[in-house]
């Protein structure tokens, strides 16, 4: 393999955010070839620049590095293939592997005997290589058989890539990051008018901080964590750059009325400046200063009625939230993150307040929509329509 070759990266999506992950892409590698598909997007990259995206990239679940497809309907097939790839010009070969298997409409369906396979093979590879497993050291392989092709990928990330290294604290309904991150890029990308200027981010129940932490650390490289790519052959010889120009986010508030989940947020938000933090009921909060020449956003996950309760109607809560939001913030943009079973029956906009747009995706397996909402001006209250 030449350090030029292109290598086939598959970057793990949460189905519905595919696209703001490959628009991430294009923001640091805008070089790279890229395509969608159902639950990621497939990246051409030469193998260090490749795993480099790890570093960047905070939208995607894992990238994988497919590093095979053939066709296979038996196991002795499937253990000649993994013991006479050419492991080592990717990976150490005294990793201890891994295997983890999906199979669908395919002759090989024992989940077990492919992966007593795999890892028979691979053991193989070794002894040919003159090599024994180190403790300690591991690779993930993906097996994944669909139509009796079979596709045998590496992980390049390790632990999934939400986990920054950074947040140390989580409420009792944390946001994943990778959630966080997609939202505010897209917000960025699609509904700022003033880019690259500046932003003021208000989350009205900010839980342990997500929104605010992916805010401040939007364009920073994730420096504190292990990487699976450290194992790999080919280390990126040079840190990624953001290609292109974003809004900034220069004043970050949040309020929280819980004051242990507040805590966790002051500890996740340490390294932060920009940021201020009430510790109190968003509802009993007082108008905050006008934001000047700044756009002011609200962003908002708010309970679900599912590990945090509430006691009146989702819809209601959702009402009174945006109404507050709207007499404490004035905001330009708001993005409110809810479960798709509340909204269908509708809740009440503010006066002058429009659905700009619903992105429907599952958030942690719930049903959810993230609506945008602008101002039309002029125009009275208004009913969000259903998610479906
Ligand atoms: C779904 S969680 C938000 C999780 C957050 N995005 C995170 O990643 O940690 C909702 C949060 O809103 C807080 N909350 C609920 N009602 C509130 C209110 N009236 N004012 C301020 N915070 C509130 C809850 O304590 C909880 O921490």
């Amino acid at each position: 393999m030449s350090t030029f070759e292109l290598q086939e990266f598959f970057l793990v999506a949460l189905p519905g955010l595919e696209d703001i992950v490959q628009a991430e892409v294009r923001d640091w590698f805008p070089d790279f070839e890229s395509k969608l598909e159902h639950g990621g997007v497939t990246v051409m990259a030469p193998l260090a620049e490749g795993l480099a995206m790890n570093l960047a990239l905070k939208t995607p679940t894992r990238i994988l590095l497919r590093m095979k497809t053939f066709r296979c309907k038996d196991f002795p097939k499937l253990y000649n293939k993994i013991a006479a790839f050419p492991w080592k010009e990717w990976i150490d070969p005294t990793c201890e592997i891994k295997i983890h298997v999906s199979t669908r409409l395919s002759r090989l369906k024992i989940k077990n005997r492919i992966e007593e396979t795999c890892k028979d093979g691979w053991i193989e590879y070794q002894k040919k290589q003159n090599v024994i497993c180190i403790r300690g050291k591991t690779a993930d392989m993906f097996v994944r058989f669909i139509n009796d092709d079979c596709t045998i990928s590496l992980d390049t990330s390790g632990e999934r890539l939400h986990k920054r290294g950074q947040r140390q604290f989580i409420g009792e309904a944390p946001l994943r990051e990778t959630i966080a991150a997609s939202l505010l890029q897209h917000l960025g990308r699609k509904h700022a008018w003033n880019i690259p200027g500046n932003i003021e981010l208000v989350d009205p129940m900010m839980g342990s901080g997500t929104f605010l932490l992916e805010a401040a650390f939007r364009d920073e490289l994730v420096e504190a964590r292990d990487f699976a790519f450290e194992r790999f052959a080919a280390q990126p010889d040079a840190k990624p750059k953001l290609q292109t120009k974003r809004p900034k986010f220069d004043s970050l508030i949040g309020f929280e009325k819980d004051l242990k989940t507040q805590a966790a947020a002051k500890v996740n938000l340490k390294d932060t400046s920009r940021v201020t933090l009430k510790k109190e009921d968003f509802f009993d909060a007082k108008p905050l200063p006008p934001a000047g020449n700044k756009q002011r956003w609200v962003i908002a996950n708010p309970p679900y009625n599912e590990r945090i309760k509430v006691k009146e109607p989702l819809p209601d809560l959702y009402a009174r939230l945006f109404a507050k939001a709207e007499e404490v913030a004035k905001p330009d943009l708001a993005c409110f993150l809810l479960p798709s079973k509340s909204v269908k029956g509708k809740f009440d906009l503010p006066r002058g307040w429009k659905v700009l747009e619903k992105r429907p995706f599952l958030n942690g397996g719930i049903p959810v929509v993230a609506f945008v909402f602008g101002r039309s001006d002029g125009i009275s209250s208004k009913k969000v329509p259903s998610a479906d």
